[in-house]
């Protein structure tokens, strides 16, 4: 019997973002979030379970992982082998599908494919939300990335309740995302780490974990009720008070950069211009924009002015997780 299979899960962006545990090893988070998957950056990931014991193998894009990275996965792994109750080995092969050198995160991806694979090849079972739950153990962001368009991670209070799913949006045939790369480099600090130092030792980290929760109800209704306005209003406020509990850290870290700064700018005049643009920012200083499909050529002509138009990578909503035995 083979004990192999391949899941393929795009990336997805919060509008509403996740920052900070409740609980680092379940991955808990302090309070729920609201994405949106998109087409252009994916992760397909096929994984085959040999019935003995043994190390792992983990190969992405042909290169072996790094050993942290690699053991990160198998403490994954171990996870979805206890549910099946074995303890075989297995070789993981994994390629990611994002444009070389955009500097976007893709342990969204990367969880969810691996957790849909994974649990697939060992024949188990899994609804979707059951599956949400499980690649959230992986990267929280990966809860979301099971589902195509927007997707809401209900922070929940314990392992069963701490699941994601899918929105229905009038938005959804209308709205896309230009990606501003303003430095692809690797991350000084990495979203975990940073999350960390937040809800230890920022004052304000109090503060988002209040607005948070009652922000994503606004950010849900608009989204469901196709409140372009009021959705992009929420995301941006969402990212401004995410980063601003990090500039209250100890130490205090701060991901924009001159161009990220320099990007929000543009957004905000094209926006007085009458253009419907709105900006978000994760954990690195690449610039999301979210907008109209109508608006996207005037957005990259203004941007491309100042980051030069391979700076820029346009995205659509994209489906949900895949999955097929190998
Ligand atoms: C800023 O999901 O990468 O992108 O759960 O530690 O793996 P871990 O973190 P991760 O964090 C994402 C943080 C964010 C906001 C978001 O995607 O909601």
């Amino acid at each position: 019997m083979a004990h192999h299979a391949r899941a393929k899960a795009h990336t997805n962006i919060a509008l509403s973002k996740y920052w900070g545990k409740r609980d680092n090893d379940l991955i808990l988070p302090m309070n729920g979030s609201l994405s949106l998957t998109l087409d252009a950056f994916h992760t397909t990931t096929e994984v085959r379970f040999v019935e003995e014991r043994g190390a792992d193998t983990v190969v992405l894009n042909d290169q072996p992982l790094d050993a942290s990275a690699a053991a990160k996965v198998s403490r994954f792994l171990d996870r979805v082998r206890e549910l099946k109750g074995v303890d075989w080995r297995a070789e993981v092969r994994s390629y990611n599908e994002v444009p070389t050198g955009a500097g976007l995160a893709s342990s969204a991806s990367a969880f969810a494919a691996l957790a849909a694979a994974a649990s697939q090849a060992l024949g188990l079972k899994l609804s979707e939300r059951e599956l949400s739950i499980l690649a959230r153990k992986g990267s929280g962001s990966a809860s979301r990335s099971i589902f195509g368009g927007f997707a809401l991670w209900q922070a929940g209070h314990d392992d069963q309740s701490s699941y994601a799913y899918p929105l229905q949006s009038p938005l959804h045939d209308d709205i896309a995302m230009l990606v501003v790369v303003i430095n692809a480099a690797h991350k000084p600090v990495s979203s975990r780490e940073g999350m960390r130092r937040t809800v230890e030792t920022s004052p304000y980290y109090p503060a988002w974990v209040d607005d948070a929760e009652q922000r994503l109800g606004e950010m849900k209704q608009a989204v469901v009720e196709g409140d372009f306005t009021r959705m992009g209003e929420l995301a941006e406020m969402s990212a401004m008070r995410m980063h601003a509990s990090m500039l209250a850290a100890e130490p205090p870290f701060c991901y924009w950069e001159s161009g990220s700064l320099q990007a929000m700018q543009t957004v905000r005049e094209l926006r007085a211009q009458g253009h419907q643009c709105y900006f978000t920012m994760d954990a690195g200083p690449n610039v999301k924009i979210i907008t109209r499909t109508s608006e996207l050529a005037v957005l990259k002509r203004a941007l491309a002015a100042t980051v030069g138009e391979q700076a820029l990578l346009t995205a659509r909503p994209g489906p949900g997780i895949v999955v097929e035995n190998c």
